[in-house]
């Protein structure tokens, strides 16, 4: 179902066809929200100065040409050739009815969904989650859950880091401490913890004297990669362990990710070797100061000279280059992908762009997928660096999100003494999370944000409460509408100015919707959500529901009112943010 934007966009451009020739009929009639009307078709100036003519002349033409009837009243010319345009009161209210009987919500389907391979979150094994992984996670996870409402097949990636030079120090650690010990659940729980401990022995740190815990670490790293099956087994058990701690963080944060996504660095080990033997054979990779490195086109270095990607080691290790190229391949042939997102620090963008055109140059990647690096700005602390606990470690992350619900705890146990202790905590997670999730998601997912606890659970702005409220509070109104025997009616009420304006704005969600899906933008997402409740309380001040008297108007609003919750709702849900029943 088309927003007014796209049905005003074909009525002008037929009438470009017919009033300047076939060639026109495709030229953009620039469609935009106007101050003076709702919209304002801004097409005739470069009209003219195609055709030749005057704006004004050509305002003239179109307006003799469109046939916007049943949509519109007739425009006006204004200024040097704008057209604004007023819809017809009726034809909003008869999109809204269609919208309001839509179970899609006007999200539109597409001719043929795209299978999109999403690669997001990826932490690692025995490693605390940070705050840039909460971005990524959260960021990713959102984008996968549009792409399912817009009826795309989205195959989620979950490229954790389990596999490298480490591994060889956390397996003999594990040997010592046991795998059921104590130590070992602490990768469960407190991963850093447990990859210290075993960083302080490989060190010397922690004042052993001896370089046996070191050696035989650096021993185990090539017994592990030949593949030895005990070593193996407990590299597993290792995962394992970390698995459980990753589950916490995503259970906790509502996230999607499961144990079917996961599709760590080791899945593609036995690609590297021939990944390295293709780009070899084909040319494209030699051998530079003993490592075997790809001089992708367009990357210089600062010395002016081509920029290496690495892709064997010296030593004949591979990296994370390797890895990669290994991924795209495998999310290409195997997995089927038209598109790949990559939610990903800024800071791996170079890496990223190299391993893309490396990948082109190989004709893995070809135009026929789209291949885009989502990238991930920082989260920053009060003095504008990149947050940290006092002591300059990375800051844990369950224990950040604990604080959130916590404080929403506090501010729902004010607000709301009289409801069921079991309900107050789950609004309190509701809010808690769905707060941080939506500070992340709201700012543009490339810029960098300050975490401030005390901004994200605001219930003004553009903030997750702010939205869950708006939702509970039509909520209220619904129960206390039944309660009363109201009835809410099939086709919403649309007749005064607020009510027109809320109608729009909800006719405007499916097209954000596929643009954020299309560009990878839940922060577009965010803003739509956060216009559409200010413009449900503009319009809930001007049209009470439960206090009219007209038993059709009641009713009318009722169901405007019932159709804002329902895309508030979807849109939330899109976002990954639940909205509580009452708050
Ligand atoms: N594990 C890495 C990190 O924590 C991120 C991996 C990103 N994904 C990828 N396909 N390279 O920094």
């Amino acid at each position: 179902m088309p927003a007014p934007e796209i049905a005003l966009t074909e009525r002008f451009q037929s009438a470009f066809a017919s009033a300047f020739g076939p060639e026109y009929a495709d030229a953009d009639p620039i469609i935009r929200p106007s101050q003076f009307a709702d919209f304002q078709c801004n097409a005739a100036m470069g009209l003219a100065k195609r055709l030749g003519k005057k704006p004004r002349d050509i305002a003239t033409e179109i307006l003799a040409a469109v046939d916007l009837e049943d949509i519109a009243e007739t425009p006006e010319i204004a200024g040097p050739g704008f057209l604004n345009i007023r819809l017809r009161t009726d034809w909003i209210a008869a999109q809204a009815e269609e919208l309001a009987a839509d179970s899609r919500l006007g999200v539109p389907s597409p001719a043929t969904p795209d299978t999109v391979v999403v690669d997001y979150s990826a932490p690692n094994v025995a490693k605390e989650m940070h705050v840039g992984h909460l971005r990524t996670t959260v960021v990713g996870d959102s984008i996968v859950r549009t792409l399912e409402k817009l009826g795309h097949t989205v195959v989620r990636q979950n490229h954790i880091g389990d596999w490298g030079t480490p591994f060889g120090m956390l397996i003999e650690h594990l040997l010592d401490v046991g795998e059921d010990s104590d130590e070992a659940k602490l990768l469960e729980t407190d991963p850093n913890a447990f990859y210290q401990a075993a960083n302080a022995k490989f060190t010397g740190a922690d004042g052993t004297k001896d370089n046996e815990f070191a050696d035989r670490a650096r021993r185990r790293v090539p017994i592990l990669q030949s593949g030895d099956p005990e070593t193996l087994a407990i590299w597993t058990r290792l995962v394992e362990l970390s698995k459980q701690y990753f589950h916490r963080v995503y259970d906790m944060l509502d996230v999607t990710l499961t144990d079917d996504d996961l599709a760590g660095e080791s899945s593609h080990n036995d690609q590297l070797e021939i990944v390295c033997k293709i780009l070899e054979a084909d040319g494209l990779a030699r051998i530079s100061d003993g490592a075997l490195c790809v001089f992708p086109a367009g990357f210089i270095g600062r010395d002016e000279q081509p920029l290496p990607l690495i892709i064997r080691k010296t030593g004949g290790g591979y990296g994370y280059a390797t890895t990669d190229l290994a991924a795209i391949r495998h999310r290409i042939d195997d997995l089927g992908a038209d598109r790949i997102a990559y939610v990903i620090g800024t800071a791996q963008e170079l890496q990223m762009n190299m391993v893309f055109q490396t990948a082109r140059e190989a004709g893995w990647l070809t135009d026929a997928v789209e291949a885009t690096h989502v990238k991930i700005g920082s989260v920053l602390g009060d003095d504008g660096k990149i947050l940290r606990t006092r002591s300059g470690s990375s800051l844990r992350l369950i224990p950040l999100l604990e604080e959130a619900v916590g404080t929403a705890r506090t501010v729902i146990d004010e607000m709301r003494p009289d409801l069921p202790e079991a309900e107050r905590e789950q609004i309190a997670h509701d809010i808690g999370i769905g707060g941080v999730k939506y500070a992340d998601l709201s700012t543009a997912h490339d810029s960098d944000y300050t975490f401030d606890l005390d901004r994200m659970l605001a219930l003004t702005g553009n903030t997750a409460p702010y939205l869950q409220y708006a939702v509970a509070r039509i909520r209220s109104i619904s129960r206390k509408a039944a309660a009363q025997g109201i009835v809410a009616a099939g086709a919403p009420q649309i007749e005064n100015d607020a009510e027109r304006a809320l109608a729009l704005q909800l006719l405007d969600f499916g097209p954000t919707l596929t643009v954020v899906g299309a560009e990878y933008e839940p922060h577009r997402l965010c803003a739509y959500l956060f216009s559409l409740a200010q413009a449900f309380t503009s319009f809930y001040e001007a049209s009470p529901i439960l206090k009219e008297s007209d038993e059709q108007v009641r009713a009318g609003r009722l169901a405007l009112a019932q159709l804002t919750e329902r895309v508030l709702v979807e849109g939330l849900d899109a976002l990954g943010v639940n909205a509580p029943q009452q708050m």
